[in-house]
């Protein structure tokens, strides 16, 4: 917190930063950047932006995110909407020069531009376009930081793709020269796009980095933490050192310890006995198991709709979930899993959209249903997307290529694989193009399509001799 603190403090006297907060699952990255950002409250624009598990395939979607976000757009918000949107935000931040930006931006969200300006994008080769979207974003963060302290928060990074990688990068020169807080948190991976980002910034950047690897907690601080968890009453000395010690300081898996023990003994009023160490061959080994054995144990409508909610992914739109169950007590059960502390509200705007505590707790949710559900289940949640994003399909093509992959319904996975193919080439991310290629020649194999295999090999060769993939 301290050294938040005195990133934030030279954020605000002007000077740009970049901070790197690394470590193992449930450490802490997540809750250190939202305290920053309590820290930065009121003083900083704070813009955020998640990267999700779903595979590399999805392009800089996190930075798609971002600009939705900032331009308060509603998921499905008609093309009209978007760029009269786009348009006024742009014209006041930028004044007459906005319009280069605008244009470059919608392709970006794929939202349609002018007549005009469509023609020049058709004549522009990828490369050049994709350059150009990538100038028109910095230009958008350098003009918000002219106004007053920015920060640009990337949770997730591991799961990053190159073209995310390579917009965060672009925001590095910006610190040199305005208010700009890069922050970015990751699991250690150095196999990860976070990596390569990490690397570049202390090779590139040292002058403005500071690097925070997000280490246990002392043995002090996690008795601290297991005094704010439980009070003495509910669990006696021994056994509370115990699970201090077990968790290894990892706060996520102390939290869960407690509330392990808890949920299995629980002070009893009648019996009034607390907890000793003598339970604790009751605690089952792993985390995972604890988050399993936490979700046996909910009544039926809740764990319906746990496992329902784990198909669509460590983050869920609350209304893609009412659709997909449309059940009568859609509300209630959604409040027990909230109470439960199993999901979290992480935003109401533009939509409302959970996220489970922990991926450990969406697989164990996943792992409870046999994989013949799952798959229906995938096959179910891609078409509630087509249905409720029909207006902005060309955001969730990956997405939906994903469910319907994993799904019975090859036929669709191969039909938003090609598209995903497609949009990428239009954006020069050769890598993914190439990617999701590779995907739909094996969906293609599968489904004995000839034709679809002929169409695919032949682009995937064209690719191989383009060669001009960013970086
Ligand atoms: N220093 C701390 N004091 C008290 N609680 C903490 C502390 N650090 C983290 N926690 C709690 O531990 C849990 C896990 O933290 P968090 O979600 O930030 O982990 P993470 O590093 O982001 O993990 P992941 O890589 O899985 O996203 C959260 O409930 C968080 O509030
Ligand atoms: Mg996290």
């Amino acid at each position: 917190m301290a050294r938040l603190r005195a990133v934030l403090e030279d954020l605000n006297s002007g000077l740009g930063q970049i901070l790197l907060l690394s470590g193992e699952s449930g450490i802490g990255k997540t809750r250190l950047l939202s305290e920053a950002r309590t820290l930065a409250r009121e003083r900083a624009t704070w813009l955020d932006a998640r990267c999700l598990s779903y595979g590399s395939g999805l392009l800089a979607r996190p930075f798609v995110d971002m600009l939705r976000g900032w331009l308060e757009l509603r998921e499905g918000e008609p093309e009209i909407a978007v760029r009269t949107r786009l348009r006024a935000r742009f014209g006041t931040l930028l004044g007459p020069d906005a319009r280069e930006t605008v244009a470059f931006l919608s392709r970006f969200l794929s939202v349609k531009v002018e007549a005009d300006a469509e023609a020049r994008f058709a004549a522009l080769p990828a490369e050049a376009l994709w350059e150009a979207i990538r100038r028109a974003f910095q230009l958008w963060i350098e003009a918000l930081a002219a106004r007053g302290p920015v920060v640009v928060a990337i949770d997730d990074m591991q799961w990053a793709d190159p073209s995310t990688r390579q917009l965060a990068e672009d925001l590095l020169a910006v610190t040199d020269s305005a208010s700009l807080l890069v922050a970015v948190a990751f699991r250690s991976d150095p196999e990860s796009e976070a990596w390569r980002f990490r690397i570049g910034v202390l090779s590139g950047y040292p002058h403005r980095a500071t690097e925070l690897p997000v280490g246990p907690l002392s043995i002090p601080a996690a008795r601290e933490l297991a005094a704010a968890l439980a009070p003495p009453s509910l669990i006696d000395e021994v056994t509370r050192e115990g699970l201090v010690l077990r968790a290894e300081g990892n706060p996520l898996f102390l939290e869960e310890l407690f509330r392990n023990v808890i949920a299995m003994g629980g002070p009893s009023p009648r019996r009034g006995w607390t907890m000793s160490i003598s339970t604790r061959q009751l605690l089952p080994p792993s985390l995972e198991s604890l988050f399993a054995a936490q979700i046996d144990g909910l009544p039926e409508g809740p764990r319906r709709l746990v496992q329902t909610a784990a198909a669509i992914g460590r983050t869920f739109p609350v209304r893609v979930l009412e659709r997909l169950t449309q059940s009568e007590t859609f509300v209630q059960d959604l409040s027990a899993l909230l109470r439960a502390d199993l999901i979290r509200e992480t935003r109401r705007y533009p939509e409302p959209e959970c996220t489970f505590k922990h991926g450990l707790v969406q697989e164990a949710a996943a792992a409870t249903l046999p994989p013949p559900a799952m798959r229906e289940l995938y096959g179910r949640v891609g078409s509630v997307f087509e249905e409720v994003y029909r207006g902005s399909l060309e955001d969730y093509l990956e997405i939906l290529a994903y469910y319907f992959y994993r799904s019975e319904e090859q036929g669709k996975a191969l039909h938003y694989l090609e598209r995903a193919a497609a949009r990428a080439i239009e954006l020069n991310a050769n890598a993914q193009a190439a990617d999701m290629l590779e995907r739909a020649a094996k969906v293609a194999a599968i489904l004995e399509d000839a034709d679809a295999q002929r169409r695919i090999r032949a682009q995937i060769d064209m690719l191989g001799g383009a060669g001009s993939e960013p970086e």
